[in-house]
């Protein structure tokens, strides 16, 4: 195995058997997710630690170049050149009930129902129980939040860069709205696939940030690597500063950061993203809001009413999946034949938008297209007819009566128009076909509640599809290479 790994070329995570030792496993990892699961005279592999937990929770994740040798004994890992290398497993704080359905049809429904909860924990994880109005302390010396981020990782940044893929590279963007209207600090997005083969001329003070739900895409550890050696030897303004967001705390990207925001929403299991994207978010105005108290960006009062917010959001995702989801459900009769979708949004909705089109070409195989609604009518309002429902994000803000005249030019080409938007506004209600509603809050918080319906649209399109929601051809497995 050990001369047959060296001569490979490409990703892999390999398990070999041989028969003159059946009692053995022999595994191989190179840039594919590996994990080795530790039982009571028993030990199992897989490509994802979800499928160990039935199991096992003791874990040890395997490292590129590394081999173990699975014997009833024990576990015995190699570098590829054969050194015996010391590891061990760690302890999961998972429990089997994490990684079974629980009365939902399926995984997907699951994970957009534990939203509120998820939403939830990692407020109280983060958020600092000694910043409150009525503090004897002056709130300005007090941080809003407790990342645990070190200041030599923060301070004195002058520019961001933010790297992922798919539904993270959306969280991603309205990550850069929220570091840069609350924190003021200029901000990039790139897909890591990209990054990879064409990087940003150096910039110094520059905090990049991996986001990535598995941990384990290969394009995202990729560029991450490619980020910290470019920057090796050089002079300390140009040194990596490196920061990981992800709900899986102990996958391969721990190891490439230097320091993790965990965001509690657990593993995801639904091949659609949802849970954990909404767990990004909250990810994102924690880590606005610690940049807005460092660099005083913000007042006193604009942080509390950004927290009085965010707390809100739970109850206020509740009340969405209570009072929505049998109509969503009915209104997906209407789409039985429907083949194209168009999602508009504009300002820190347009990556929802984005996700919107994303979850339901991901999971139902309709086409759809996320697009900022100020851009249609350059171009892509040439597709619209009444074949082709609209579905536009309208929330009170900045923006809002600029989306509401853009729906209106889609209206003029016959298109299906479906509003996000609260209930109860005349103007909305005058435009739009059907409503799906979601609550008026702060536009900066709007996200969180408008990307919920979307998913419950997509969800329930694929469902009365008749498709395995939870398991697309397309599974996390082959996106990992
Ligand atoms: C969409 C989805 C994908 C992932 C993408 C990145 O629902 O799940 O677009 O977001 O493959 O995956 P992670 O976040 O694991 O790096």
């Amino acid at each position: 195995m050990r001369q047959a790994v060296t001569r490979l070329r490409g990703a892999f995570a390999i398990a070999v058997i041989c028969a003159d030792y059946p009692q053995e496993l022999i595994v191989a990892r190179q840039q594919a997710p590996l994990a080795i699961g530790y039982g009571q005279g028993e030990f199992f592999c897989a490509s994802d630690t979800p499928a160990l937990v039935p199991y096992t929770r003791a874990v040890l994740t395997l490292e590129n170049g590394e081999l173990a040798r699975l014997t009833p004994q024990g576990v015995s890992v190699y570098n590829f050149a054969g050194d015996r290398l010391k590891k061990q497993p760690r302890t999961l704080n998972w429990n089997p009930v994490m990684v079974e359905k629980q009365g939902f049809r399926h995984f997907m429904l699951k994970e957009i129902y534990e939203q509120p909860g998820v939403v939830r924990t990692c407020l109280e994880a983060y958020l600092n129980p000694d910043w409150s109005l009525g503090s004897n302390k002056p709130l300005a010396t007090i941080n809003p939040v407790q990342l645990g981020i070190t200041d030599g990782l923060l301070d004195g940044v002058e520019q961001i860069q933010i790297l992922a893929c798919g539904t993270s590279w959306h969280a991603g963007l309205v990550g850069k709205y929220l570091l840069e209207q609350l924190a003021g600090i200029p901000t990039m997005v790139q897909y890591a696939s990209e990054f990879r083969y064409a990087a940003t001329p150096l910039m110094p003070n520059t905090l990049t940030i991996g986001v990535t739900q598995s941990g384990e895409t290969a394009d995202t550890l990729a560029a991450l690597e490619m980020e910290k050696q470019r920057r090796v030897g050089k002079p300390a303004p140009f040194q990596a500063r490196l920061l990981g967001i992800t709900n899986r705390p102990e996958s391969s990207i721990s190891l490439l950061v230097d320091q993790l925001i965990d965001t509690h929403a657990g593993i995801e299991i639904g091949v659609a993203a949802t849970k954990t994207f909404v767990s990004q978010l909250i990810a994102f105005y924690l880590l606005a809001l610690d940049l807005a108290y460092r660099r005083q960006t913000l007042p006193v009062e604009g942080i509390e009413q950004v927290l009085t917010g965010l707390r809100q959001l739970p109850a206020l995702i509740e009340l969405i999946l209570e009072s929505q989801e049998r109509y969503i459900e009915e209104l997906t009769h209407e789409f039985a034949e429907t083949q194209d979708f168009i999602f508009l949004g504009r300002g820190i909705n347009f990556p929802i938008a984005l996700e919107g089109a994303l979850k339901l070409k991901e999971i139902s195989y309709i086409h759809a297209e996320g697009y900022p609604a100020g851009e249609m009518k350059h171009g892509p309002i040439a597709l619209l007819d009444a074949k082709v429902p609209v579905v536009a994000i309208a929330t009170p803000g900045i923006v809002y009566e600029k989306v509401l005249s853009n729906a209106q030019e889609a209206k003029a080409r016959d298109a299906r128009l479906i509003g996000v938007t609260p209930l109860n506004a005349p103007e909305a209600n005058e435009i739009f076909d059907n409503i799906l509603p979601v609550p008026a809050v702060d536009e900066i918080l709007s996200p969180i509640l408008t990307v919920i319906p979307l998913q419950l649209l997509a969800y329930h399109i694929a469902a009365r599809r008749g498709l395995d929601v939870d398991q697309t051809p397309q599974s996390r497995q082959e996106r990992d290479r």
